[in-house]
C-alpha cells in the first residue's frame, strides 16, 4: 500500500453523525412490562418499525443495548438510494426480471417513505435530493456499468449512462440515477423516536436483551427485567438469536469512512461509488458553514485485518490525491451483514415462528432496505399480506447453497478449527504497549491488550457466541471475531452482535 505519512490534523475517531447530535437518555427498563410488540434494536429498522406500529394503534417497547442510532445506522454513509453499486444485472440473471423489479420498486418505495416522512414531519435532518452514480475509472469495469444501465432500464429505473460527472478526476463512464437522496441518519431517527413513549409504549436504552422465548405472550429477557409481548421484532442488525442461522446465511463486512472539510465550490455534487475490486464511496454533507466530504472504502470481512490503521491512511491518501484535501476531521468504521444471495432476510425467525420476526442482510445498503424491512415487518405484525414478503422471506433455504455461502461457511469452519489449534505466543510480556495479541497462558487462549501506560487488559480470546478465536483490530482497539463478526472492546464488553455475553475475564 502506498502511504504518504503526512497528517496535519488528527481526525476525531468518532462518527460525524454521532458527534453532531446529542446523546439520548431514555430510561433503562426498571420494571416488568407488557406490550403488543417488543422491538429489540433501535437502528433504522427498529425505530422505523416501532413508529409505524405505534401509529397503527399498537403498544410498543423499543429496546436498545446502547442508544438510539448508536449502532450501524449511526456510522453509515447514509445515501438513500436504489442504486446499490452494481446489482440489477445480477438480480435479473439470478432471479428473473419480475423479482428484480420488486427489488427496485421496494427500494424506491422506501426512499419515498423517508422523503415523505421528512416533509410531513418537517424533520431537520439535512435531507437533500441528489443523483446517485456508480462509476468505472477505467475500461476494465465499463462493460459492467453498461450492462447495469441496460438492466436498470428494463426494470423501469430512469437511469442514464454518463461519461462526465462533477468528480474532479476523469472516469471512463458511470450509471446515473436521479432523484435519489441523502440525509443525517441520526437526526432523522432521533426525531422519529420522540413519538414513541406514552399511551402504553416505551423506549428503553442501555438495556441489553439476552434472550427471547417464543411463547404466548413472548418473553423478552433483558439483563434485568422481562418484557412480555404478543410479537417480537429482532432488529439488532444481525439477529442475537441463533435460531434461523442468520449468522451462517450472511458474512460481516467492515468498512471505513473519513470526513474532511471541503470548499463547497470544488465539492462534487451527488453521491458516488466506484466499481471493481477496490472502490471508494463519496458524498458530502452540510458541515459548519460549508461541507464535509465523506470518503468510504476499505471493506473487508470482520476479524481478518489487524492493521486497520492502514485502511484509514489509504482513504486519506485518496482524499489528498483526488480532492486536494490536506486535513481530516473525522474517521470511523462500522459493519453490516452481506447476504449470500444479495437479498435481505425479512420475516419470520424460523418457518415455525408465529410471533418472532427478523430483518438482516442489508449488504451495506440498509437505509432503503432497512426502511423497507420496517414496512414489511409492520404488515407481518398486523397480518396484512404484502406483495414483497415472498421475495425477502427470511426462511428461504437457497442462500446456503450459493457459491458465496459455501465459501464463507468453509472459511468459518477453518477459523473455528484452525485458530483453536494454532500456536500463539506464550508470554504476556511480549505484548508491546498500545497493541493487542492473542497469547497462550496456562493452556488458555488470552486476548491481551497492553495500553499506553503498560497496563495489561486480559480477557478470554474465545468468542462468547460460538467459540471462535477473536483477532485484534488496531485502529478501533477492539477484539473482532472472524467467524460471524461479534466485536468486543479491550475490556471484553460486547460492541456488536451476534454475541450477547461479554468475553470472560482473565486474571493475570
Ligand atoms: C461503513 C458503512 C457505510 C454504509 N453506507 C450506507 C449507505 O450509504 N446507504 C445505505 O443504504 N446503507 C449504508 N450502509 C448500511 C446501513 O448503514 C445498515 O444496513 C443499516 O444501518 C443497518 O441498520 P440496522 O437497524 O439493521 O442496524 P443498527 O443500526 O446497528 O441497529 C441495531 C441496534 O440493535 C442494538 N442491539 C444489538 N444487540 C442488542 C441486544 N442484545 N439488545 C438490545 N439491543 C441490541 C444495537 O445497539 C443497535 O443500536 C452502510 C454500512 C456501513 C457499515
Ligand atoms: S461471532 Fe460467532 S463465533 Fe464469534
Amino acid at each position: 500500500m502506498n502511504i504518504i505519512p503526512i497528517n496535519t490534523q488528527i481526525a476525531k475517531p468518532i462518527s460525524y453523525w454521532i458527534d453532531s447530535t446529542p446523546d439520548t437518555f431514555y430510561p433503562s427498563v426498571s420494571h416488568h412490562v407488557l406490550v403488543d410488540v417488543a422491538i429489540v434494536g433501535a437502528g433504522i429498522v427498529g425505530v422505523t418499525a416501532a413508529t409505524m406500529l405505534k401509529k397503527a394503534g399498537k403498544t410498543v417497547a423499543l429496546i436498545d443495548a446502547n442508544q438510539i442510532a448508536g449502532g450501524v445506522s449511526g456510522h453509515t454513509t447514509a445515501k438513500v438510494t436504489s442504486l446499490h453499486q452494481l446489482i440489477y444485472a445480477e438480480l435479473i440473471q439470478q432471479f428473473g426480471e419480475e423479482k428484480a423489479r420488486i427489488y427496485a420498486e421496494s427500494n424506491q418505495a422506501a426512499l419515498e417513505y423517508i422523503a415523505q416522512t421528512v416533509s410531513a414531519e418537517n424533520i431537520d435532518c439535512d435531507f437533500s435530493r441528489e443523483s446517485a452514480y456508480t462509476f468505472a475509472e477505467n475500461d476494465e469495469n465499463l462493460e459492467l456499468i453498461k450492462k447495469e444501465v441496460e438492466a436498470a432500464l428494463k426494470l423501469g429505473l430512469p437511469v442514464s449512462f454518463v461519461r462526465k460527472t462533477s468528480l474532479p478526476f476523469v472516469i471512463a463512464g458511470a450509471i446515473k440515477l436521479d432523484n435519489q437522496a441523502q440525509f443525517h441518519p441520526r437526526k432523522y431517527l432521533q426525531h422519529l423516536v420522540k413519538s414513541i413513549p406514552g399511551e402504553g409504549s416505551h423506549v428503553f436504552e442501555r438495556t441489553r436483551v439476552v434472550n427471547v422465548e417464543e411463547e404466548n405472550p413472548c418473553r423478552v429477557i433483558t439483563d434485568n427485567f422481562t418484557i412480555q409481548a404478543q410479537k417480537v421484532l429482532i432488529t439488532t442488525n444481525i439477529p442475537i438469536l441463533d435460531a434461523g442461522l442468520y449468522f451462517a446465511k450472511t458474512y460481516p463486512k467492515r468498512s471505513y469512512i473519513i470526513g474532511a472539510a471541503i470548499n463547497p465550490e470544488i465539492a462534487p455534487q451527488g453521491m458516488f461509488i466506484g466499481s471493481g475490486e477496490k472502490y471508494y464511496s463519496i458524498r458530502t454533507t452540510p458541515y459548519l458553514n460549508g461541507l464535509l466530504l465523506l470518503i468510504g472504502g476499505g471493506g473487508h470481512k470482520v476479524g481478518t485485518v489487524t492493521n486497520t490503521e492502514e485502511i484509514y491512511q489509504d482513504l486519506e491518501n485518496y482524499g489528498r490525491s483526488r480532492f486536494g484535501i490536506d486535513s481530516f476531521e473525522y474517521r470511523w468504521s462500522s459493519q453490516d451483514y452481506v447476504s449470500f444471495d444479495k437479498l435481505p432476510y425479512i420475516g419470520r425467525l424460523t418457518p415455525l415462528s408465529q410471533h418472532v420476526f427478523v430483518a438482516t442482510g442489508f449488504s451495506l445498503w440498509g437505509m432503503t432496505k432497512g426502511t423497507m424491512a420496517a414496512m414489511l415487518l409492520k404488515d407481518l405484525v398486523l397480518e396484512i399480506d404484502h406483495p414483497w414478503s415472498q421475495l425477502y422471506d427470511a426462511t428461504r433455504a437457497t442462500p446456503f447453497i450459493t457459491p458465496e455461502g459455501l465459501k464463507q461457511n468453509l472459511d468459518v469452519g477453518t477459523h473455528w478449527i484452525g485458530d483453536r489449534i494454532k500456536g500463539f505466543g506464550d508470554s504476556l510480556k511480549d505484548v508491546p504497549n498500545n497493541q493487542g495479541q492473542v497469547v497462550q497462558v496456562d493452556g488458555q487462549k488470552v486476548a491481551a491488550y497492553r495500553d499506553e501506560n503498560g497496563t495489561v487488559h486480559a480477557v478470554s480470546a474465545i468468542c462468547s457466541h460460538l467459540g471462535c478465536v477473536v483477532a485484534w483490530n488496531n485502529a478501533e482497539k477492539s477484539w473482532d471475531c472472524p467467524c460471524h463478526g461479534a466485536r468486543f472492546n479491550c475490556e471484553g464488553k460486547v460492541l456488536h452482535g451476534p454475541a450477547v455475553n461479554d468475553l470472560d475475564q482473565v486474571s493475570t
